[in-house]
C-alpha cells in the first residue's frame, strides 16, 4: 500500500511540475514607423528549464476580423503588416516540446497585448476614395478625395515604405487641384513587388488635427498594363481567322499576360481569352465583308492575384475584302503606265504617217475601256 501511494505521489508531482510553465514575458506590439509594418516582440518564461526546447505560439488579428493568423516559433520576434486603420490584438503562450516533458506536450496560458496608433482629429477629415494603379509595373499613381473640413488651409502629404527601406519616404511628385494634393506619382520603384507596400496619407491645418489614413498593397496586384500593340489579322482557306499581336512593352514578363479579345464579324461579336499572343478561330459568318478585332491585357493568376485589365487595344480588321487598297497600290499605277504607253504610241503615230483621225480615236476609247475594265 505504501509503495502503491509512494508512486502516486510522485507521478502527481511529476505532472503538475510538467503542466505549469510560464508564460513568456513583456510580450508587446512595437511600431517602428513603418506605416503598419509592427514587431511582436518578447522575452522567454521566467524559471525554464534551460534543456528543454521551447516554442512559442502566437496568434494575432485586426479587431474586427473573426479568424486569427497563428504562427509557430523558436524566435522570440515576429513581423508583419497590418492595417493601422484598425486595432491590433496578439496573444502568445509556451509550448514544451514532448521530449521535455516526457509525452505530452505542455502549453502555458496566454499573454495578451494590442496596438492602436493614436487617432487624432475627426474621421471626417481623413482623405476619400484612396486609389492606387501600378502602371505598367512601372510606376505608382495614387488619387484621393480630400475629406470634409470647413478650413481652407489643409493640404494632404502621401508617405510609403516597403521591406528593404531605410525608412519612409514622402512622396516628390504629387498632382495638385487648388493648389491641394489629390494624388501621388512615384517611379524608381526597387524590388518592391510580392510584399507589403504600405502607405499613409495624413494632413495638415493650422486649425484642427488631420486624420491619417493608411492603406496596404502588394503592388503586382494592382498592376494595369499597356493595351497589346502590332495587332494582326489574316483569314486562311476563307474560314480560318488567324490573329497574333505583341506584348506590351515594359517589365512585364510575356508569360505573366493575360488577353480577352474581341472577334467582330460585321455586326455580331466574340469574346475569347487566352495567355498566348495568338489566336485562331473559325469564321462563323459566310460572306462577311468585316472580320475584324480588338483586345486588352492585364496580368494572369500565375504571377499576381489580382490586377486591372488594360484599356482596349485599336480595332484591326482583315484588308482582304478591301481591294480599294490593293487597287490603289498596283492597279492605278499599271493603267497610267497604259496610258502613258498609248499615249507614246499616238504621239509616235502622229510624227511619223498621219492617220486618219477616226483610228487615233478608235487606240483611245480601246484604252478608256480596257482602263474601265481594269479598275
Ligand atoms: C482576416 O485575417 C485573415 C488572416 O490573417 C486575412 O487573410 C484576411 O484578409 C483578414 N480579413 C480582413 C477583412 O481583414
Ligand atoms: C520518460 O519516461 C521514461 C519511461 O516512462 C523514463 O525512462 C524516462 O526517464 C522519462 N524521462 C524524463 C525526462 O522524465
Ligand atoms: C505624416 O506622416 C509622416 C510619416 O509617418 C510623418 O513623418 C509626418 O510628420 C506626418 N505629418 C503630419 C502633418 O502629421
Ligand atoms: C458560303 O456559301 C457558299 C455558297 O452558298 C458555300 O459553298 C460555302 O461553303 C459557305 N461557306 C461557309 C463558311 O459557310
Amino acid at each position: 500500500m505504501a509503495l502503491v501511494s509512494e508512486v502516486a505521489r510522485y507521478l502527481c508531482i511529476l505532472l503538475i511540475f510538467a503542466l505549469i510553465v510560464n508564460p513568456p514575458q513583456n510580450f508587446s506590439i512595437v511600431d517602428p514607423g513603418y506605416l503598419g509594418y509592427l514587431y511582436l516582440q518578447w522575452q522567454p518564461p521566467v524559471a525554464l528549464d534551460k534543456k528543454c526546447k521551447v516554442e512559442y505560439e502566437l496568434k494575432y488579428r485586426s479587431v474586427g476580423n473573426e479568424s486569427w493568423k497563428t504562427i509557430i516559433t523558436k524566435n522570440l520576434l515576429y513581423k508583419d503588416g497590418f492595417d493601422l486603420n484598425k486595432h491590433v490584438e496578439g496573444k502568445l503562450r509556451t509550448l514544451l516540446s514532448k521530449q521535455c516533458t516526457n509525452g505530452s506536450e505542455v502549453r502555458s496560458l496566454w499573454t495578451e497585448a494590442s496596438y492602436a496608433i493614436s487617432e487624432k482629429g475627426s474621421p471626417k477629415t481623413k482623405i476619400e476614395d484612396m486609389n492606387c494603379i501600378y502602371y505598367n509595373w512601372e510606376y505608382l499613381v495614387c488619387y484621393w478625395k480630400p475629406g470634409i473640413t470647413i478650413h481652407s488651409d489643409i493640404n494632404y502629404f502621401m508617405y510609403f515604405w516597403h521591406e528593404g527601406m531605410d525608412h519612409t519616404l514622402q512622396c516628390s511628385n504629387y498632382f495638385q487641384d487648388k493648389d491641394k494634393n489629390i494624388g501621388c506619382k512615384v517611379s524608381d520603384l526597387e524590388s518592391s513587388d510580392y510584399k507589403d507596400f504600405f502607405i499613409c496619407v495624413n494632413g495638415s491645418s493650422k486649425h484642427e488635427t488631420i486624420r491619417s489614413s493608411y492603406f496596404i498593397f502588394q503592388l503586382q496586384n494592382i498592376v494595369k498594363p499597356e493595351s497589346p500593340d502590332y495587332l494582326y489579322i489574316t483569314v486562311e482557306n476563307s474560314v480560318d481567322i488567324k490573329m497574333k499581336w505583341n506584348t506590351p512593352e515594359g517589365p512585364i514578363p510575356s508569360r505573366c499576360f493575360t488577353y480577352e479579345i474581341v472577334v467582330r464579324e460585321d455586326d455580331t461579336s466574340w469574346v475569347f481569352g487566352t495567355d498566348k499572343n495568338n489566336l485562331l478561330k473559325k469564321k462563323t459568318l459566310n460572306e462577311s465583308k468585316d472580320v475584324c478585332f480588338f483586345i486588352r491585357s492585364k496580368v494572369n493568376i500565375y504571377c499576381a492575384d489580382d490586377g486591372y485589365w488594360s484599356e482596349w487595344s485599336e480595332e484591326e480588321c482583315w484588308a482582304g475584302y478591301h481591294t480599294p487598297n490593293l487597287m490603289f497600290i498596283f492597279i492605278v499605277p499599271g493603267c497610267l503606265f497604259i496610258v502613258f504607253l498609248l499615249s507614246i504610241l499616238c504621239m509616235a503615230l502622229d510624227g511619223g504617217k498621219p492617220e486618219p483621225k477616226l483610228n487615233t480615236t478608235e487606240v483611245e476609247n480601246e484604252s478608256n475601256s480596257y482602263e474601265e475594265t481594269l479598275c
